[in-house]
């Protein structure tokens, strides 16, 4: 799906964040991204979908070199939510979540039908009907989060790319929404997540990709990567890797 080679990136003035990377990300996957504090994780993303773009290297979306795709290509392929929203001044959640519609319509045109349906479904995929005429500044941080990941569902892409989306949302949310990306996933969709809890990440990504000072250091299944010494050397934390009882993946208790 994306092949990234010996990308590097960074912020103008500042040095190199994301360095040499390469990195083989397969179609039809729940990719998470994991790493501490500051690794780099929501600047790969940023690269991946292309709001900046390589200091040198290249990725491949689908063969095609991103650097020479349209925003609009790749605005179909590809939806994204960042770490931080801002929220345009005085829109409606129904307003947002029919932004997800914009690669679709021409020039900023009225929406179809079949558009208007998409975002209804997406606001009730979301469980946000009820809110769909309230300015988003006067809904909580969690309901905010709901609207702006039904946007990116408007948005109806192969590819997501979601970075730490469960911020602000309740643990009943934050289990919908793993549910709901793995749902996506049966559907042929391809996810690449970032996600701080560790246990959630083994629980519900089919792979993990770990990154430590902008540094590639594993990926492979939760198996594989969640281990004892994975824990020590990337997070610098002392735990017992367990095996879920529920769900049978590795689960890490700290001690
Ligand atoms: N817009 C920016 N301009 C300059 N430097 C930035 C910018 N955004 C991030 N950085 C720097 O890049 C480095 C990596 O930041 P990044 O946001 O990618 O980390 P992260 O792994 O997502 O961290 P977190 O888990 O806290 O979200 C940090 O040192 C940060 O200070
Ligand atoms: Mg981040």
């Amino acid at each position: 799906m994306l092949s990234v080679n010996e990308l590097q990136l960074g912020y103008h003035g500042s040095q190199r964040i994301i360095k040499d990377l390469s990195l083989e990300l397969p179609e039809n996957k729940v990719i998470g991204l994991i790493g501490p504090n500051g690794c780099g994780k929501s600047t790969l993303l940023k690269g991946l979908c292309r709001l900046i773009q390589p200091q040198s290297g290249n990725i491949l979306l689908r063969q095609q070199n991103m650097a020479q795709l349209n925003n609009r290509q790749i605005a179909r392929q590809i939806s994204v939510l960042p770490q931080v929203q801002t929220n345009p001044e005085g829109l409606s959640v129904r307003q947002l979540v029919e932004y997800g519609r914009t690669p679709y319509v021409s020039h900023w045109g009225k929406l179809s039908a079949a558009d208007s349906q998409i975002v209804d479904s997406a606001m009730h995929e979301m469980a946000i009907d009820s809110l769909a005429d309230m300015p988003l500044d006067a809904l909580s941080g969690g309901q905010q989060q709901r609207a702006w990941i039904a946007m990116i569902l408007a948005q109806d892409t192969d590819i997501i790319m979601l970075d730490e989306p469960t911020t602000y949302l309740d643990i009943s949310y934050q289990i919908e929404l793993m549910r709901l990306i793995r749902a996506l996933k049966e559907k042929g969709k391809s996810i690449i997540v970032v996600l701080h809890d560790l246990n959630q990440a083994a629980r519900y990504c089919d792979l993990l990709v770990v990154l430590k000072s902008g540094e590639l250091q594993m990926m492979g299944t939760p198996c594989e990567v969640m281990t004892e010494a994975m824990l020590a050397e990337i997070f610098d934390v002392q735990a017992k890797v367990i095996t879920d009882p529920v769900a049978g993946s590795p689960m890490c208790v700290y001690l």
